[in-house]
C-alpha cells in the first residue's frame, strides 16, 4: 500500500517539514489507542479532525469515554520514529539477522505445495514438472500482500488474512535438478522434462496466508485462492502490439494468445486489487540449434546462440529462435493477474513497453491518470514511464473502467541532464514521448507503427536520445511527497568509455562503455547509487523534473572520484541497491542484490541486506541481513504495517562469498560440486535441506508496527 494511493493521502508538503497531519498518522500508525491520547494532548482545536480520523478507524479503538474531570494533560505520544530501531551488524552467515526486539521466521519456500492436493517436496530434488506446476516456484522475487475485505472474498484493508502474490523470477539449476548421469556435468543429459519442470517453476504464485493469535503467519492450504501461473500457463496479449505479426507464431497466428510468463522479477499492484509482475531477463532463455546471424533487433535485446546456459532451446522447440524466431517478441512485458478472480486469465500489457522489467511503481496523479514508473535493467538501459489514457474513478476503484487503465496510455523515456551547474549531482530532466511519427519514430526509421515502438522500446529510447543509467532496478513513490520518486542504479561496470547506444538501434545489448555524466558520475561503478527526481509541480504527469542523487554506495575510506556520499559510514555498508520501497509512512526501505564477497572493495559489506531510509535527512540504517549467498528482494506489508513480508531469493549461490566450500585440493567448489552436496554450503532456511528461496515474516516482538 505503499504508494498507490499517494495523491490520495491529502498531504502535500514539498517543504520536508513535518506536516500536522503527519504527526497525528505516525502516532497512530504506533498504536490506534493513541488517538485518545493525541486528542487529549493537542487541545480543542485539533478535535474535528482527530474526530474525522476516529470516525474512519478500524473499528479497534473504544469509543471515548465522556469528557472526566480536569485533570493534568497526559505526556504527548511519542511519534513515530523513522529510524526506529537499532542497526544490525553485517554477517557472513547463513542466518537472518534483524533488529533487537523483532523476529522472522521463513514461509512457503520453493518446493511447498501450492494447496492441500499438491505433492509433497522432494529433499533430493527429484519431483517432476508435473509436481513442480502444483508447487511454490524458485527464486522468489517482487511480492504483494492484499488484504481481504470483512467479509473475506475479495481486495480489502484487513492486515490478519489476505493474498501474498510473489514472483518466481529464475531457477538455480544446480540445486533445482537432481544430479544427472554425466560427472563433469549434472544437468546432463538434458531433457525435455527438465525444461517443463523450469517452466513450472517460474511465473507467480498466489498464497492465501492468514494471521494467528500469536501473530505468526501460515499458509491457508485448504483455500480456492491458491494458484500457480508458470511458463506455460496460458496469458492473453494486450494493447497496441496485440495481434502485430512481430508476436505471430505457428502455434499462435492470432499473436495475442501466448504461454507463460518467464523471469518475473520486481513488481507493481494497482488500486483496482490488481498485481503486476514484470518479465525481466527473458532472453537468457532463448538459442538457437545449427547457424544464425542474429538480427539487429535480437542483438538489442540480447538474443545469443546459447542464452544464459539454460538449454531449453535444445530441446523446446518454442525456446530455438532457428524455429519460432518471434517467441521472444512475446515477452519482456509488465502482466497483469487478478489474485482474487482464480479462473481469470493474465494479460500482457504491451502499452507499457518491452524491455528488461524490473518493477512498476503506480501512482494515481492529481489529474486522475494512472502513472507507472519503470526501469531497464541492463547495464546502459534506460528508465521509463506510462501515463494512462484514462483516469481513475476513485469513487468505484475496481469497476470494468478502472481495470482498463493499463490498456491504452503514453510512454515516455527519461532524460537526465546536468541542469544549471556541472558537478553538483543534481540537474534537470525531461520525458520524451515514445509515439510513433513523433521524435523520429518513423517508418523510415524502423518503426512501421505503433506496436513496434512498443515491441522495439530499447530502440525507440535510443532513438529519442534517452539517457543511459548505470542499470536501473526498482522505482518507488515518495507517499508523503507528491511528485518524488526513486531510483536504485544498482552498479554498472561499463561506465567510463566513449561509446554509446547507437541512434539506430544497432547496439548489442549491454555493449555500450558510455563516458560518465552528471546522474551516474562514476566510471566502473561497482557500488551504486540511488537517483531521485521530483515532478515539475509535483505533478507525476509532468514532462519535466528536477533530480538529484539520493546516495552513492561505497567506501568511505575511498576519498578519489568513486567516493561515496556523506550519508555513508562504517555502519551502514552496503553495495547494489535493487530493491526499493516506501511504506506508507514514508520509510525508504533499500534491498540489495552485490558482491558478498566482504573484502576489497566490499570489506564490511557482509552478506546481502536490507536498510531504512529517512528521505528528508538521507540517514541510512541497516535493519536486516540475510544468509549465505541470497539476496534480499520483494517487500510487502500488511495495511497497518505490523508484519512485513520479504524474499529471500536463491540462497547457496557461490558467488565469490568467504565461506564458498572448498574440495580436498584446496580449489573452491563450482556449481558441479554443490549440485552433488547440495548441503556444504547453505541449509537455509530448512535445516539439513538444500538451500530454497522462501518468504520471511518480519514482525516486533510486541506486536508493533515495523522500523518505529
Ligand atoms: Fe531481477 Fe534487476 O533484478
Ligand atoms: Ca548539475
Ligand atoms: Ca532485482
Amino acid at each position: 500500500m505503499a504508494s498507490i494511493f499517494s495523491n490520495d493521502d491529502g498531504v502535500s508538503n514539498p517543504s520536508g517539514n513535518t506536516a500536522l497531519t503527519e504527526l497525528v498518522d505516525r502516532a497512530i500508525a504506533v498504536n490506534p489507542a493513541r488517538r485518545r491520547l493525541m486528542m487529549g494532548g493537542l487541545g480543542a482545536a485539533a478535535i474535528p479532525f482527530l474526530a474525522g480520523l476516529s470516525a474512519c478507524g478500524g473499528g479497534d479503538d473504544p469509543a471515548p469515554a465522556p469528557a472526566p474531570a480536569p485533570a493534568p494533560a497526559p505526556a504527548p505520544a511519542p511519534v513515530e520514529q523513522m529510524l526506529g530501531f537499532a542497526a544490525v551488524a553485517v554477517s557472513s552467515g547463513d542466518a537472518i539477522v534483524v533488529p533487537t526486539g523483532y523476529v522472522s521466521s521463513a514461509i512457503i519456500p520453493w518446493g511447498e505445495p501450492i494447496n492441500e492436493f499438491a505433492p509433497a517436496f522432494k529433499a533430493d530434488a527429484s519431483n517432476t514438472s508435473a509436481d513442480q506446476e502444483q508447487q511454490i516456484g524458485d527464486n522468489h522475487d517482487g511480492m504483494a500482500f492484499f488484504g481481504f475485505n470483512t467479509a473475506g472474498n475479495a481486495f480489502g484493508e484487513r492486515s490478519d488474512e489476505g493474498l501474498l502474490v510473489l514472483n518466481h523470477e529464475y531457477i538455480n539449476p544446480e540445486y533445482f535438478y537432481a544430479p544427472g548421469t554425466d560427472a563433469a556435468n549434472w544437468m546432463l543429459p538434458f531433457t525435455y522434462e527438465k525444461a517443463q519442470k523450469a517452466l513450472a517453476a517460474h511465473g507467480v504464485s498466489v498464497v492465501h496466508v492468514k494471521r494467528a493469535a500469536d501473530g505468526s503467519w501460515s499458509h491457508v492450504k485448504n483455500s480456492p485462492y491458491n494458484r500457480r501461473i508458470h511458463g506455460n500457463t496460458p496469458l492473453s496479449i494486450q494493447g497496441p502490439a496485440a495481434g502485430n505479426d512481430l508476436l505471430k507464431t505457428a502455434a499462435d497466428p492470432s499473436g495475442t494468445d501466448v504461454k507463460g510468463t518467464l523471469n518475473n522479477c520486481g513488481n507493481g499492484r494497482t488500486p483496482w486489487g490488481t498485481y503486476l509482475t514484470c518479465e525481466e531477463n527473458f532472453n537468457g532463455y532463448f538459442g538457437w540449434n545449427g547457424a544464425r546471424t542474429p538480427s539487429a533487433h535480437e542483438n538489442r535485446y540480447g538474443i545469443a546462440q546459447s542464452g544464459f546456459g539454460y538449454m531449453w532451446h535444445t530441446v523446446d522447440p518454442r525456446f530455438d529462435v532457428n524455429v519460432t524466431p518471434n517467441e521472444p517478441n512475446r515477452h519482456g512485458w509488465i502482466v497483469e493477474i487478478d489474485p482474487f478472480n482464480p479462473a481469470s486469465k493474465a494479460v500482457k500489457r504491451t502499452a507499457l513497453g518491452r524491455f528488461k522489467h524490473e518493477n512498476a511503481e503506480l501512482v494515481v496523479a492529481a489529474n486522475g491518470k494512472v502513472v507507472v514508473y519503470m526501469g531497464c535493467d541492463e547495464r546502459n538501459e534506460y528508465v521509463y514511464k506510462f501515463v494512462s489514457a484514462g483516469t481513475f474513478d476513485k469513487a468505484n476503484p475496481t469497476s470494468a473502467a478502472n481495470r482498463r487503465l493499463l490498456e491504452d496510455g503514453t510512454l515516455y523515456a527519461a532524460k537526465f541532464e546536468a541542469g544549471a551547474t556541472a558537478g553538483d549531482n543534481m540537474g534537470t530532466g525531461t520525458w520524451i514521448a515514445l509515439v510513433h511519427g513523433q521524435n523520429g519514430l518513423t517508418a523510415q526509421n524502423g518503426f512501421a507503427n505503433q506496436a513496434e515502438v512498443m515491441i522495439k522500446c530499447r530502440q525507440a529510447a535510443d532513438r529519442v536520445g534517452a539517457t543511459m543509467m548505470d542499470r536501473p532496478e526498482w522505482v518507488s513513490a515518495n507517499p508523503k511527497k507528491p511528485g518524488e520518486v526513486f531510483i536504485t542504479l544498482t552498479n554498472n561496470n561499463r561506465r567510463g568509455g566513449t561509446t554509446s547506444n547507437a541512434v539506430d538501434g544497432t547496439t548489442t545489448a549491454g555493449s555500450a562503455r558510455p563516458p560518465v555524466d552528471e546522474a551516474n558520475p562514476r566510471s566502473n561503478n561497482v557500488w551504486g547509487h540511488i537517483v531521485r527526481w521530483n515532478e515539475a509541480g509535483a505533478d507525476y504527469t509532468a514532462m519535466t523534473f528536477n533530480w538529484d542523487i539520493f546516495v552513492m554506495a561505497g567506501q568511505p575510506t575511498v576519498t578519489d572520484a568513486r567516493k561515496p556520499s556523506a550519508n555513508i559510514n562504517a555502519n551502514n555498508l552496503f553495495n547494489s541497491p535493487d530493491g526499493l520501497a516506501f511504506d506508507s509512512f514514508g520509510r525508504l526501505w533499500i534491498q540489495t542484490d552485490g558482491s558478498n564477497a566482504n573484502t576489497g572493495d566490499f570489506a564490511g559489506m557482509g552478506n546481502n541486506q536490507m536498510l531504512a531510509a529517512d528521505p528528508v535527512s538521507k540517514e541510512i540504517r541497516r535493519f536486516l541481513v540475510g544468509p549465505s549467498g541470497c539476496e534480499i528482494t520483494g517487500i510487502t506489508w500488511t495495511p497497518d504495517r505490523k508484519t512485513m513480508f520479504i524474499n529471500v531469493q536463491h540462497p547457496g549461490e557461490l558467488g565469490s562469498h568467504p565461506n564458498r566450500p572448498k574440495k580436498a585440493d584446496g580449489s573452491s567448489f563450482v556449481d558441479n560440486d554443490i549440485a552433488r552436496d547440495a548441503t556444504k554450503f547453505s541449509t537455509w532456511p530448512t535445516p539439513n535441506t538444500r538451500p530454497r528461496s522462501a518468504t520471511v515474516v518480519v514482525r516486533k516482538t510486541d506486536g508493533g508496527v515495523i522500523g518505529t
